[in-house]
C-alpha cells in the first residue's frame, strides 16, 4: 500500500491546460491498474471528495484549492491485435496521449481515427466526452472500454452501447460519474477499405486546394492537423481547453425562428433536433477576439476561452458566465459548458 500514499498539497499547474496554479489536498499519481484497484478497495472513493484526472485538457478549476484527492490516471501502454483480414483492435491505456495513439494507428496504416488527429488530452478521457471533430466521434470506432468500479475495486469491461454515447456525452458523465475509472480504451480500426470521411466542409475545401482527389487516411490526418493548427490555439503556447461550450441542440422551431432573423446562421441536423453553432452565436454577440484583462474568446475560434497568462479560474469562469448571459439575452439560447467546471 505504501506506493499509493498521496502527496499532500500538490500543485496541478502542469496538469491542466488552462495553466491554473491550483493546489489539491492530496495527489495520487496512478501508474498501474493494481494501484487503482487497491485504492478503490481501501474505500477511499466512498469517503473522500475526489477528482479523476486525465490529460487536464477539459477542466476548469474555479477556486485555487481543491479540497479533496486528485487521482491522476497515468497508465501507459498500447497494442494492436488483428481480428481478421479487415479489422484490428488498437488498445490504449488511459494515460496515453490521444494524438500519439492516432499517429500510432496511422503508422500501422489503420483507419478510423484520422479525423480525430491533434485533439488534446488522453485516450482514457476521450470516451467520457465522446470526443469528436471534422465529422467523426470516437463512439463510431470504440469497441469497448475497460476500467475499475471505484466502489468495489473490481475490473469491468463496457461495450460501446453500455457507454451510452451522445454528442459530447456518455454514461461516464451520468450514472457512472465518480463510480468508474477508465483504464484502457479499445478501438476497432480498418486495415483496408478505409472509410474516408471528407464531408465536413473545411476538409473537402482543403483537399481540393491541395489538389488531392483520392485522399488516404494519411492525407485526411494531415489536413485535419493543418485546419486545427490554423484555428485552434496550441494549449502549450496559449492556455485553453478547446471548445469551452457545447453546440446547443434545440427544437427545430427554435432554430428556424432564429434562422428567419439571421439567415447566415449555420444549422446542422441532430436527429429530430437541430444543432446550432455556439461559435457563431458568440461571434455574432460581439465577443470573438475580445480580451478583458487576462481572458477572452479566441480571435480565430470564438468557442475557445483563452487564458492570456496569469488569469485565475474565477476570472475565466466569470467570463464564461458573462458570455452565457449575453447569448441568452440576445438569442434566447442557453449555452452549456463542454469543459468540466470544478467549483
Ligand atoms: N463559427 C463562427 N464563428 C466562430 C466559430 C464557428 O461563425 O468563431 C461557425 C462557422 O459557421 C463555422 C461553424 O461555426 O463554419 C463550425 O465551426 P468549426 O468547424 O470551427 O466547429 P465548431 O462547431 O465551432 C466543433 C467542435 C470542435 C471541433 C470542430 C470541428 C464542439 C463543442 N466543438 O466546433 O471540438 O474541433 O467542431 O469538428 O462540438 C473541442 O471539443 O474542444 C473542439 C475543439
Amino acid at each position: 500500500m505504501s506506493d499509493i500514499r498521496p502527496i499532500p498539497d500538490f500543485s496541478l499547474k502542469a496538469l491542466n491546460t488552462f495553466g491554473l496554479d491550483v493546489r489539491c489536498a492530496q495527489y495520487y499519481p496512478i501508474t498501474s491498474e493494481s494501484q487503482l484497484e487497491l485504492l478503490a478497495q481501501s474505500g477511499v472513493f466512498g469517503k473522500k471528495k475526489f477528482l479523476l484526472l486525465g490529460g487536464g485538457s477539459n477542466l476548469l478549476f474555479v477556486s485555487e484549492f481543491f479540497d479533496g484527492a486528485v487521482v491522476h490516471l497515468n497508465l501507459k501502454g498500447r497494442e494492436i491485435e488483428p481480428i481478421d483480414a479487415h479489422f484490428s483492435i488498437l488498445k490504449a491505456a488511459a494515460g496515453e496521449n490521444w494524438h500519439q495513439i492516432v499517429l500510432y494507428g496511422l503508422h500501422h496504416n489503420l483507419g478510423g481515427l484520422e479525423n480525430l488527429s491533434l485533439i488534446p488530452g488522453n485516450a482514457g478521457t476521450a470516451p467520457v466526452q465522446n470526443i469528436g471533430a471534422y465529422g467523426t466521434e470516437i463512439c463510431e470506432v470504440l469497441e469497448y472500454v475497460e476500467g475499475i468500479d471505484l466502489l468495489t475495486g473490481s475490473r469491468k469491461r463496457l461495450s460501446a452501447s453500455e457507454c451510452q454515447f451522445a454528442y459530447r456525452d456518455s454514461v461516464f458523465k451520468h450514472a457512472l460519474k465518480d463510480r468508474f475509472a477508465i483504464t484502457s480504451v479499445a478501438m476497432r480500426l480498418t486495415r483496408d477499405d478505409h472509410n474516408i470521411r471528407t464531408h465536413y466542409g473545411t476538409i473537402s475545401d482543403e483537399l481540393r486546394n491541395a489538389g488531392i482527389t483520392q485522399p488516404t487516411i494519411h492525407d485526411i490526418s494531415k489536413v485535419v492537423i493543418a485546419i486545427r493548427k490554423s484555428k485552434l490555439p496550441d494549449p502549450s503556447v496559449l492556455a485553453n481547453c478547446g471548445s469551452f461550450f457545447k453546440n446547443p441542440i434545440v427544437p427545430p422551431e427554435t432554430a428556424f425562428n432564429l434562422k428567419d432573423k439571421y439567415p447566415d446562421m449555420p444549422l446542422y441536423h441532430a436527429g429530430e433536433q437541430v444543432k446550432i453553432s455556439a461559435g457563431w452565436l458568440i461571434e455574432k454577440a460581439g465577443w470573438k477576439g475580445v480580451r478583458i484583462g487576462r481572458v477572452g474568446m479566441h480571435a480565430r475560434q470564438a468557442l475557445v476561452l483563452v487564458n492570456y497568462g496569469g488569469a485565475t479560474g474565477a476570472e475565466l469562469w466569470n467570463h464564461a458566465l458573462r458570455i452565457m448571459d449575453d447569448v441568452r439575452e440576445k438569442f434566447g439560447i442557453d449555452l452549456q459548458p463542454e469543459v468540466n467546471v470544478i467549483q
